[in-house]
């Protein structure tokens, strides 16, 4: 979005949009699966699957058929509220005889009900299922509420006189569906405009498609052009999502719809090379030289100007040098430095073992800047990262999402571990609890969901690589290079550590790997190649 919009109409646009992504869509979902387990329907799929939900929404798409079966309940409409991409993430086309097209050629596919956007979750309430008139009006209401609000919004913004007349109708009919909403409109009431958040949801909610339609006589012309058509903007993901929408476009010829599913489903054009090096040497750190009592290094981070920070817990300090090891400076910590996190050029934000909290230090000065009390927290391995402003920490089966600012806990997401190591980039935050799980786990900002992946030993530390893709250390010793989608891992032969409690961090701007071998007592720096 660009910057000439006013932050407080962005912000309002922020809380709109995250009100209809993060109370209402969940909300329709609900809604839906109440409705089919009422059925007595086990799964969604099982509910689109069957014969009346199929019949109704197939005429949703396709006019002017009547059906070989249930053909008295053949409608008509002119207009076909259901669009091709929602159909195809539904069902698909089998073989069937020449002429013959109706409802009993299609097949459900395996859709989830996260798969459901709101619009698509609104269509199926309203069409298929049993709603009382209330339910029914606040339905209608919200799905018109996000055309009228956002799906056209190529702004991003929402003005003070707007927000006024819309706020109390959007909270009224949430709250008739749901009223143990209340709490989370609250929070995102109070909540402050996350930029890189707000973008995401910008995207989400533009019905570009519609954009698209509009000027579609410039489909032909590059991305950049459609982009200056659309605001001037420069947003990663808008061109992103508009390079595979444009592909989408021109892969679209009517005669490959079937087996097109979709923008969603698209896969990565390029070719994924798991596991080859990347990194060549830079520097190995001695540490034998710096510190030669018994030492642990738990956990590095690197600041703005390329200078390392380690945390030495038994030595009550945190530690400061170049990547080539010179210059080593110490910060007197009281009490033992477990995990660190740069928020800024010159400030790091550390958690300490044995106490809920989190302390700020600024390296350059090595001055203690603050202490903030978290009750929340872990009091022992409470893992920390900072993403988009904010820090991470872990809590007893949480996250803790922390304006560092106040000290004010402003999220918490619950976790199925109580997360050890954190590190978070991007719309992700990875995580692992450092106990004897295979698993590691990763929440989405996107979907708003946790992933989780199981590995050959259990995973140490981990961290982002440029594309997306990370490195995670198991206690085995072994680098594990996983896919960006979380899917598929294989080992990095030429990266390994040493069995046991180690460490790994990747920086995206200086473009260096960085391991803990604690059994060596290595500090490995490595370039990009
Ligand atoms: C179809 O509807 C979805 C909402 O469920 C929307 O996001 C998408 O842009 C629409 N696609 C087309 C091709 O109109
Ligand atoms: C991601 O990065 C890894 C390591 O740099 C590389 O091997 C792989 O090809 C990249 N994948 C994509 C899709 O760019
Ligand atoms: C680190 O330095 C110490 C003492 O200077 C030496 O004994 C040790 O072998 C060195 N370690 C490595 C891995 O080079
Ligand atoms: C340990 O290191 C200190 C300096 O950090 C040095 O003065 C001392 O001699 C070292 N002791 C041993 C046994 O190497
Ligand atoms: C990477 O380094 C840059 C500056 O070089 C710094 O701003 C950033 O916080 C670092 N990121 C991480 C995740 O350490
Ligand atoms: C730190 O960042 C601020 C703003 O981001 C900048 O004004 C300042 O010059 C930076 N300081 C150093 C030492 O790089
Ligand atoms: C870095 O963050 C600390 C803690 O919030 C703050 O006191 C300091 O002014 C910030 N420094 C810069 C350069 O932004
Ligand atoms: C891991 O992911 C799978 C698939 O999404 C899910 O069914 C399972 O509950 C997850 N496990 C944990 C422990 O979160």
């Amino acid at each position: 979005m660009s910057k000439r919009i006013d932050p407080d109409n962005r912000r309002r646009y922020f809380i709109v949009g995250s009100v209809i992504l993060e109370i209402v869509t969940p909300v329709f979902r609900q809604r839906l699966e109440k409705d089919y387990k009422s059925k007595g329907v086990g799964c969604l799929q099982d509910f689109i699957n069957s014969k009346p939900v199929i019949h109704i929404l197939f005429h949703l798409r396709h006019t002017n058929i009547k059906c070989c079966v249930d053909s008295t309940n053949c409608r008509n409409r002119r207009k076909l509220p259901l669009n091709y991409s929602q159909w195809d993430l539904l069902y698909t086309e089998n073989p069937g005889p020449p002429k013959h097209h109706c409802h009993c050629l299609y097949t459900t596919n395996n859709v989830k009900l996260d798969d459901l956007d709101v619009t698509l979750a609104s269509l199926i309430l309203l069409n298929c299922c049993n709603l009382t008139p209330n339910e029914e009006i606040s339905i209608k209401e919200l799905r018109e509420f996000k055309n009228n609000y956002l799906s056209h919004n190529i702004k991003g913004a929402i003005t003070e006189k707007e927000y006024q007349t819309l706020w109390n109708d959007l909270m009224t009919y949430v709250l008739q569906l749901d009223p143990s909403k209340q709490d989370d409109f609250i929070r995102i009431q109070n909540r402050p405009l996350d930029d890189s958040l707000c973008n995401k949801y910008f995207v989400c909610l533009l019905d570009i498609h519609k954009k698209l339609e509009e000027i579609s006589d410039k489909l032909e012309s590059s991305t950049a052009e459609i982009l200056t058509a659309i605001n001037g903007q420069s947003n990663m993901e808008l061109l992103t999502k508009l390079e595979e929408i444009l592909q989408y476009v021109r892969c679209q010829s009517p005669k490959e719809k079937t087996d097109n599913h979709g923008i969603k489903q698209q896969t990565p054009i390029q070719p994924y090379k798991l596991g080859q090096p990347i990194v060549t040497l830079h520097h190995q750190i001695n540490l034998t030289s710096v510190v030669n009592t018994s030492w642990k290094v738990t956990d590095i981070s690197m600041m703005d100007d390329g200078r390392l920070v380690m945390c030495l817990p038994v030595q009550s300090r945190l530690l400061i040098c170049n990547t080539d090891g010179s210059q080593v400076e110490s910060i007197h910590v009281q009490g033992y430095p477990w995990y660190a996190a740069a928020v800024n050029n010159s400030t790091v934000a550390v958690t300490l073992w044995g106490i809920k909290c989190i302390e700020m230090y600024d390296i350059n000065n090595k001055l203690k800047l603050k202490f903030i009390s978290l009750p929340g927290i872990m009091r022992l391995d409470s893992g920390i990262t900072a993403i988009n402003n904010k820090i991470v920490v872990g809590g007893e089966n949480r996250l803790h999402i922390i304006d560092y600012q106040t000290g004010k806990v402003i999220q918490t997401i619950t976790t199925k571990c109580n997360p050890g190591r954190l590190h978070g980039s991007g719309d992700r935050i990875l995580y692992c609890d450092n106990i004897n799980s295979n698993k590691m786990y990763w929440y989405s900002y996107t979907n708003a969901r946790h992933h989780n992946l199981t590995l050959p030993s259990p995973p140490w530390d981990m961290t982002i690589l440029q594309n997306g893709s990370l490195y995670v250390v198991c206690k085995d010793g072994s680098v594990q290079h996983v896919s960006s989608d979380g899917k598929q891992y294989k080992p990095v032969k030429t990266l390994q550590t040493t069995p046991g409690c180690d460490g790994i961090h990747y920086n995206l701007t200086q473009r260096k790997l960085m391991t803990i071998q604690n059994k060596n007592r290595l500090v490995t720096v490595y370039n990009e190649i």
